[in-house]
């Protein structure tokens, strides 16, 4: 299917496998009458996608309803959606159409379907299962005709394990599954959608485009991007605005973006093996780490091969998982820094020796940045390269005064 067109007809940027599979679905299933549910992070772009099936759909000269079930007072919602007959509650001085009355024929675009009230959710599914829906305050059903796609930013399946969301209104509305990947997972377009907002800022503030270094570039793919397109888009405007210079380095760009221990995150969080974007600074920081997981590793081997015996000096396990859950890790989870040994080989004591001095160098960089920085977190996390957060953690648990 060439979804090229449709790609165009919506302005959608991109060139990622992922992002043209959701439009491709979405453009397959629009003559179908099934029910969709749009799953992607905020920011990520579902909003186009029910447009899509609407646009490839019977009913497309039909009208187009799209409701944030998130922005409206739960006690107004099944209003909202099905009407109410006059006197149906106070204040119901006349009776009024709901959603699906006025979009009989047409689409009804439910976002944020996952804060719809459990109550609501029972007669979602009614509609849905049966085309009847009763106006509040009225006991008489009526038929309507609307084909409903909804989206969420919340996971569904936590959302019925807590209970918060209906099982089989789910499954309903989950008839066909569409999935916008998060911006990480689609590191090339970053570039593509940059260029696009610093063009279309320049149109608007009639100023020339932003253009990034090489290196810049590099920090925006290793990004993680936790507000997606969205978020990009707005450090775009900002920058464009506020910053006078057209050439953006990784500097100026590191100021807008919120939490740089995140991009550590994407390193490993995404499934793409591009974009290592990270300066030299939280390369050591990350080497770091690593060995130090390893050194635990190590350990464990070494108390195994002593017949279980404790050893001295617990270290702490469990930073690599807030830094990079998955980054360039072998299948056991560890990183080949330290030489393998097999099972019957003896290990060279030397490599534990100097392997535990790494939290005294890490004790020490600390303390280094911070006496450097009279004592400001904020500036020693800074020139560390970790977030003010960690800092902190590390220095209550090195007990540094
Ligand atoms: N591939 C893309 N090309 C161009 N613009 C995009 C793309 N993806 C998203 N955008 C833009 O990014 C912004 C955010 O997208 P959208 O509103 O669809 O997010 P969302 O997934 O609905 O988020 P939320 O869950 O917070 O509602 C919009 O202005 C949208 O036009
Ligand atoms: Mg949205």
């Amino acid at each position: 299917m060439n979804i090229q067109p449709i790609k165009q007809r919506f302005g959608i940027i991109g060139t990622s496998p992922l992002l043209d599979r959701a439009v491709e679905i979405a453009a397959q299933v629009g003559p179908t009458d099934l029910s969709a549910l749009i799953t992607g992070e905020s920011g990520s772009g579902k909003e186009v996608i029910p447009k899509i099936i609407h646009a490839n759909s019977a009913r497309k000269h039909q009208s187009y309803f799209a409701v944030n079930c998130g922005a409206i007072p739960e006690g107004t919602i099944d209003s909202e959606l099905f009407g109410h007959e006059k006197g149906a509650f106070t204040g119901a001085h006349d009776s009024r159409k709901g959603y699906f009355e006025t979009a009989d024929g047409g689409t009804l675009f439910l976002d944020e379907v996952g804060e719809l009230p459990l109550t609501t959710q029972v007669r979602l599914l009614r509609v849905l299962e049966t085309g009847e829906f009763i106006r509040v305050g009225s006991s008489k059903a009526q038929k309507t005709n609307v084909r409903v796609v909804a989206a969420t930013n919340v996971n569904m399946l936590e959302a019925i394990a807590k209970h918060t969301f209906r099982e089989d209104l789910y499954y309903r509305l989950n008839t066909v599954p569409i999935t916008v990947p998060p911006l990480r997972e689609r590191r090339k377009d970053i570039h593509l959608l940059f260029r696009k907002f610093a063009q279309d800022t320049a149109e608007k503030y009639r100023t020339q485009p932003l253009i990034l270094t090489d290196e810049a570039l590099a920090l925006m793919e290793g990004y993680r991007w936790p507000g997606n397109v969205r978020q990009l888009r707005n450090i775009v405007e900002q920058m464009s605005v506020i910053e006078k210079e057209r050439e953006v380095d990784a500097k100026t760009l590191r100021q807008y973006l919120p939490d740089q221990s995140t991009a550590l995150v994407a390193l490993g969080g995404s499934n793409e093996k591009e974009g290592n974007a990270i300066n030299e600074r939280e390369l050591i920081f990350k080497f770091l780490f690593d060995m130090k997981s390893d050194l635990n590793a190590l350990k464990a081997q070494v108390q195994a091969l002593s017949g279980g015996q404790p050893l001295p000096t617990a270290l702490p396990v469990g930073y690599r998982e807030e830094y990079y859950p998955t980054a360039s890790r072998s299948p056991q989870g560890t990183v080949s820094i330290l030489p393998k040994h097999s099972d019957d080989e003896d290990v060279d004591h030397t490599e534990v020796e100097e392997s535990l001095s790494l939290e005294e160098k890490e004790k020490e960089m600390i303390r280094k940045a911070l006496t450097k920085h009279r004592n400001k977190r904020k500036n020693a996390a800074e020139e560390l390269g970790i977030s003010e957060r960690t800092l902190y953690r590390k220095i209550k648990e090195y007990g540094i005064p």
